[in-house]
């Protein structure tokens, strides 16, 4: 199984902020947007990773996230010169996820729900592809599945009608097949390859399925400045009320077992002034 976290694009509702860095290198309270999609896969127990970046801000990410060596994980990057649409990651990677299933997630995006990275482990076996549904107030900027027995029967992006179900956010798994069908897509109207349309062809052969994500899971999309300052809210509220992390990729790797206590303690070695690390040392006395 691999995990490819998009985190490329323009970023341009969230300008100027993004003028001179990356939206997904931006805080979401005490740590770097693409903390969240990372370390949730790696609760879905996925230790191989191929980021998508710009080629600008390649050398940034790097020096964030390493080669997830620290973290018990393996992570490559890979440049997208253009963002001309999320399927066009598989083709990017294609030599990398030869015969492998992998999950994707739009670097943007937060999920928090308990017991979500079993879920999504859980989900990572199926034939074909599967997606996740969620009901939101306004359908209007998501892509959108329309469920009639059981079944998809209708996929949309940007619906205009309010009755156009579910909104399916950016967490798709597909298998081997990827690749072939990225390949047959043609760019929309507005120039990219669509996460939709490939879906479409999935749905064509009778191999989309879905889960519908429950009232107690939050999804967030954080492309505008609004959507950041809510999820950091959502992320301050939690952690400081529970005094637990969320989105860590330290915390998921020491819990998975794929790093010791000794290198957990090496991690936040000398940081503790930063509350973030004071909390991933204190993990050490659960
Ligand atoms: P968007 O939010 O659709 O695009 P964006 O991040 O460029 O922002 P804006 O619309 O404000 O210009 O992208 C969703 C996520 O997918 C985001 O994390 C960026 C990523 N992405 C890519 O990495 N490459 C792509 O080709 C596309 C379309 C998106």
């Amino acid at each position: 199984m691999i995990g490819i976290l998009l985190a490329g694009g323009h970023g341009t509702r969230l300008r100027p902020i993004t003028n001179s860095i990356s939206k997904q290198l931006l805080p979401i309270y005490d740590k770097p947007m693409i903390y969240y999609p990372l370390s949730l896969l790696m609760a879905a127990k996925v230790r191989e990773f191929q980021i998508i970046t710009t080629p600008l801000q390649e050398a940034l990410f790097k020096d964030l996230l390493r080669d997830g060596s620290q973290w018990g994980i393996s992570i490559q990057f890979v440049t997208q010169a253009e963002p001309t649409g999320i399927p066009e990651a598989f083709l990017l990677t294609r030599k990398k996820i030869v015969g492998k299933r992998t999950i994707l997630s739009l670097g943007d995006n937060l999920f928090y729900g308990s017991q979500m990275g079993k879920k999504i482990n859980d989900n990572s076996g199926t034939e074909g592809s599967h997606i996740y549904g969620y009901q939101v107030n306004d359908i209007s900027s998501f892509g959108s599945m329309t469920i009639q027995n059981n079944k998809i029967v209708n996929l949309e992006e940007k619906p205009k009608r309010s009755d156009s179900g579910y909104a399916i956010p950016g967490l798709y798994h597909f298998d081997e097949n990827v690749t072939e069908f990225c390949e047959e897509l043609k760019p929309s109207a507005r120039g990219e390859l669509e996460i939709v349309d490939l879906l479409r062809k999935y749905q064509e052969i009778g191999k989309l399925d879905y889960s519908i994500l429950d009232r107690g899971t939050a999804w967030l999309d954080t492309g505008t400045h609004e959507d950041m300052f809510a999820a950091s809210e959502l992320v301050r509220v939690i952690q400081t009320r529970q005094g637990m992390l969320v989105g860590s990729p330290e915390e998921v790797a020491y819990r998975n077992g794929w790093i010791t206590p000794d290198q957990l303690e090496e991690l936040a070695a000398g940081m503790t002034v930063s509350p973030y690390y004071k909390s991933i040392l204190n993990l050490l006395k659960d």
